[in-house]
């Protein structure tokens, strides 16, 4: 043993030092050519010893030099592979900012297998001819997404409460998850509303019980996630009702100690919904009768976000907020005839997000950087969805909204809400990475034994 050892060893002497001088030059990366000079030469030197060796020793460590030509990254693949955002290195990676992509294996669940689905929703059972729109799948420019899986997702809400709060944008996308994860259980009668209730929009909340995993997945409806409320004694006549823009929705003392609340509003704050219906701004005990809209907009984000700031525990609840998800109206808006119907791929070279988009989507963004600045760090997930959702004008419910009674009418198209399968997953599917990877870092923070 030893005096083989011993007798090659001054034989293994010349390519370890041609590996040495390989080593020493590397610093200096002088180019890619230079480098493939000596790959080329390193090669030829191996081979030559390789044949030479395996007459002698029968391949005896020949293993160990290919490792070391994968220490010194020569062997010419992996060079430009992505990272897995849940692994060691995805941590950094921006998600929102990607591509759609073509993908064969989605949609990940099909409207007629779900029963949590409002009629709404269901645009293919509607009769809407194109599936195109179900198989986009988004892809992040630095990292790769994990694929949604049902039931590890489920083992993780084990126990817990899962919520969303918001406008109708956010029942749809509630709804997605709800039929993204009941795609993982086979006995569909152990998911069940607790109380009774069918899925309807009418309702403002709703709780599905995933009676296996004793979890909830709710929504409660809050399109402004202030509350609204009858006028102040004293106010104006036209004042019919307040949106209290110093206060949390009334609500959410149901919701506050949930595991995971994801946030979402945007889409009736504009005139048509607020001051023209005699709805208008309060703050304090104030009417303020001349507030536009867009400052009352960003006075209550700024109190959703001092809310969660002093309300939530953050080491238990994992906050979400989702930008505004762009309507794609095209010749008018939603009652002057505006239509997307004719959509059936998405933008996928240059496109405009609208200036008031961005603005509604900013907005929030500005308020957050402006709040985690003052020394309270802000614990929140942005599901900072809104570019990547402009290039879906594809993805609307346009005339099959109505069910199997018959497309809508041509004037009366449905360009915000969205289709499922369909855009909203993409949504969850990012919401799902990163609770993983706030999972991941909570279990590695809090254990330091034991692993899982
Ligand atoms: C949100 O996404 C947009 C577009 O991808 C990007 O320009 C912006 O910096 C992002 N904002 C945050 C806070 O991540
Ligand atoms: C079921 O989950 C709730 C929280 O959602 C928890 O309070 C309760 O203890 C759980 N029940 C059991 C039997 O673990
Ligand atoms: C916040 O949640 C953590 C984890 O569940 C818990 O240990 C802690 O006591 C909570 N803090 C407060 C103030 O309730
Ligand atoms: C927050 O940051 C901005 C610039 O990024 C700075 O102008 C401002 O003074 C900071 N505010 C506080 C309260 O630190
Ligand atoms: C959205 O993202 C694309 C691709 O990264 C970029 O070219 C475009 O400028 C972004 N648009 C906005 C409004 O941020
Ligand atoms: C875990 O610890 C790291 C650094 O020690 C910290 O950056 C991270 O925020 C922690 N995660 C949680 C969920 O507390």
């Amino acid at each position: 043993m030893t005096k083989r050892q011993s007798s090659q060893d001054p034989e293994t002497m010349p390519y370890l030092n041609v590996l040495k001088k390989l080593k020493r030059l590397k610093p200096l990366e002088p180019s890619l050519g230079i480098l493939g000079l000596f790959f080329v030469t390193a090669c030829f030197i191996c081979c030559f010893f390789y044949l030479d060796y395996r007459v002698v020793t029968r391949g005896f460590r020949f293993h160990g030099l290919s490792e070391r030509f994968l220490f010194l990254g020569l062997d010419g693949s992996g060079e430009d592979k992505r990272v897995e955002f849940l692994g060691e290195r995805g941590g950094l990676c921006d998600l929102f900012n990607g591509e759609w992509v073509w993908d064969e294996t989605y949609p990940l669940y099909q409207s007629k297998d779900c029963r949590l689905l409002d009629e709404g929703f269901r645009c293919s059972e509607n009769g809407r001819p194109d599936n195109f729109y179900t198989k986009w799948r988004w892809q992040p420019k630095d990292c790769n997404l994990p694929r949604f899986d049902a039931n590890k997702m489920l083992e993780k809400l084990r126990n817990r409460r899962l919520v969303f709060v918001g406008d109708s944008i956010g029942r749809n996308q509630w709804e997605s998850f709800l039929c993204m994860l009941s795609s993982g259980i086979p006995d569909k009668d152990s998911i069940y509303e607790v109380n009774g209730s069918p899925i309807t929009k009418h309702k403002g909340f709703l709780v599905f019980k995933f009676k296996d995993f004793n979890c909830t997945v709710e929504y409660y409806r809050s399109p402004f996630l202030v509350p609204q409320s009858r006028a102040p004694a004293g106010a104006p006549k036209k004042v019919r009702t307040t949106l209290k823009l110093d206060q949390m929705d009334w609500t959410s003392v149901q919701w506050r100690d949930a595991d995971v609340l994801v946030f979402n509003t945007g889409h009736w704050w504009n005139y048509e919904k607020t001051i023209r219906g005699g709805c208008y701004f309060q703050d304090g005990s104030e009417v303020k009768k001349d507030m536009s809209v867009e400052s009352a907009y960003r006075r209550s984000i700024e109190t959703v976000v001092d809310w969660i700031g002093s309300e939530v525990n953050t080491s238990k609840t994992h906050v979400f907020f989702r930008t505004y998800a762009p309507v794609h109206f095209r010749g008018g808006d939603w009652k002057t005839g505006g239509s997307c119907h004719l959509e059936t791929l998405p933008d996928l070279g240059s496109f405009l997000v609208s200036s008031q988009t961005l603005a509604r989507s900013n907005v929030v963004i500005d308020v957050l950087s402006e709040r985690s600045n003052k020394s309270q760090v802000m614990e929140l997930d942005l599901l900072n969805v809104t570019n990547m959702t402009s290039r879906r004008k594809d993805g609307h419910s346009s005339l099959y909204y109505m069910g199997p009674g018959g497309p809508a009418p041509l004037h009366r198209q449905d360009c915000s809400h969205w289709c499922l399968p369909g855009v909203p997953d993409a949504w969850n599917e990012l919401l799902y990475a990163l609770f993983l990877k706030w999972e991941a870092s909570r279990t590695q923070n809090s254990t330091t034994h034991t692993q899982t």
